[in-house]
């Protein structure tokens, strides 16, 4: 790589001229990156490791070639395997989008019927999974039970270790994908001191989920079709998101060739936390807390103070409106019609006007995300707060496995183990415990 400065360096190279040494060096573009590994030629001298990229959050860190969802962040544009989150919103179900990313084209309908058929094949859980949940804590949160049956399930199908298996592969996503919403429903139950409802799989995906989920007492829960059709359709626009926090930990647990369910048990890990998929339940606690429009403009003080965040706003990719948000906010409107207003929305929409206007969150590029909305949806709907995340998973739950999936077969993949930079203690000699002060 190490070359004399070429006086009209080729088009897809990067000429850089280390100031240390006086060298230049030659270094390929692809795709608009450069390989982080061919900085490693740039050396201070002969023992120099070779120059490193720091990019602690990976802000500007290609980590893998993925071809099941693209966003342009300044355009807030977002597409599953080519199709506008829009049209798949208003014309596709769950299942489909869950078809479409994990094996990226849309299905035929006999390729459809197969595949829910087949995905019902695989919606109960082993009885001692259900006693496992059973045993938690009657106030546990279900997004911790859903973490831990998740890792739990690897034990119960040991052939999932063959992860280099697309047979194999194929079953194990089916089955997460089957058995998420019971997982979740249970989990639920089992807060609310209520005997499971087991699937019912004479309805659909998203209804059997709301039935097993508020049946009671033996009555058939006729999930309303609005409602239905409402949850559905934010399944699919959580579906996916290129590589976010939990996905990348999809793919840095699974590099490991560790089986899907360990991988996707660290996955909902990540998606627990505040600042990812935990944040439709703090924006619906702060939504609470502000609790009158007039103390909107005192919350907003404190935000630009630095003391808090807005919850549900900003994002690491989206530098204008989240397209997932523009699009929940109009099914809240749908959602509201059954269930009637939610008295949060007119906090929410009013938030939501003042910020928009305010030179903090303009100049910061800082817009609504895709959870600034749908908790007060859920919340309508009847959901507690501690549920949201777990939505989420469940429509993350295809996105995860696709880009999984599409890991096992990139012959790029290799486990993966960043690099530091050391900031420790150069080295030094062990005292004995009696000479330390
Ligand atoms: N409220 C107030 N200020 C904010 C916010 C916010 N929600 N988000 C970013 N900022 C400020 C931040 O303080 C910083 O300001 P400055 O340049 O003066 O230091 C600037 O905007 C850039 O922020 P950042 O923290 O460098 O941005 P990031 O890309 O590291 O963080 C984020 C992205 C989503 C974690 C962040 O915007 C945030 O904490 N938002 C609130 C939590 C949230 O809604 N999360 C859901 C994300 S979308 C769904 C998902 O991924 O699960």
């Amino acid at each position: 790589m190490e070359s004399p400065a070429s006086p009209t360096p080729s088009k897809n190279r990067l000429t850089v001229i280390d100031q240390r040494t006086g060298k230049s060096y030659e270094i390929p573009i692809t795709d608009g990156t450069v390989r982080a590994i061919d900085l490693r030629a740039i050396k201070n001298g002969a023992d120099d490791f070779g120059l490193m990229v720091f990019d602690p959050a990976f802000t500007n860190t290609a980590a893998c070639r993925s071809s099941v969802t693209f966003i342009d962040g300044d355009k807030g544009v977002l597409e599953y395997r080519g199709y506008p989150i829009e049209d798949l919103a208003e014309k596709s179900t769950y299942l489909e989008t869950a078809y479409l990313l994990v094996f990226g084209e849309l299905p035929t309908s006999k390729a459809l019927c197969e595949w829910e058929e087949e995905i019902k094949l695989h919606t109960l859980i082993h009885e001692n999974i259900c006693n496992l949940i059973r045993a938690f804590r009657y106030d546990a949160h279900p997004m911790g039970i859903v973490v831990s049956t998740i890792a739990a399930l690897s034990t119960y199908y040991p052939e999932a270790m063959r992860v280099q298996d697309p047979a194999n592969r194929r079953l194990q996503i089916v089955r997460l994908i089957g058995k998420l919403p019971t997982i979740a429903a249970f989990a639920y139950r089992h807060s609310q001191g209520h005997r499971f409802t087991y699937p019912d799989n004479r309805l659909d995906y998203t209804g059997n989920f709301l039935s097993m989920l508020f049946n009671l007492q033996g009555r058939d829960h006729q999930p309303d079709p609005v409602l239905t059709r409402a949850l559905d359709v934010l399944f699919v626009l959580h579906a996916d998101h290129e590589q976010n926090c939990s996905t990348s930990a999809m793919r840095g647990v699974g590099s490991s060739l560790v089986d899907p369910y360990s991988a996707m048990s660290a996955a909902t890990a990540a998606l627990y936390g505040p600042l990812h998929g935990g944040a439709n339940e703090a924006v619906l606690d702060m939504l609470v807390e502000i609790g009158s429009s007039k103390n909107i403009p005192a919350f907003l003080r404190s935000v630009k103070a630095g003391d808090r965040r807005l919850m549900g706003f900003g994002h690491r990719v989206y530098k204008n409106y989240d397209p997932r948000a523009r699009i929940i906010k109009e099914i809240a409107y749908s959602v509201f019609e059954v269930t009637g207003r939610n008295p949060l929305l007119d906090i929410a929409l009013e938030l939501e006007r003042i910020a928009l206007q305010d030179e903090y969150f303009v100049s910061r590029k800082l817009y609504p995300n895709v959870d600034f909305y749908s908790g007060l949806i859920y919340q309508a709907m009847g959901f507690p707060t501690t549920m949201f995340p777990v939505l989420f998973a469940i429509g993350r739950t295809c996105g995860w496995l696709a880009q999984w999936n599409e890991m096992q077969q990139d012959s790029d993949t290799r486990i993966a183990r960043p690099r530091q930079i050391y900031t420790g203690h150069p080295r030094r000699s062990y005292l004995p415990l009696d000479q330390r002060g």
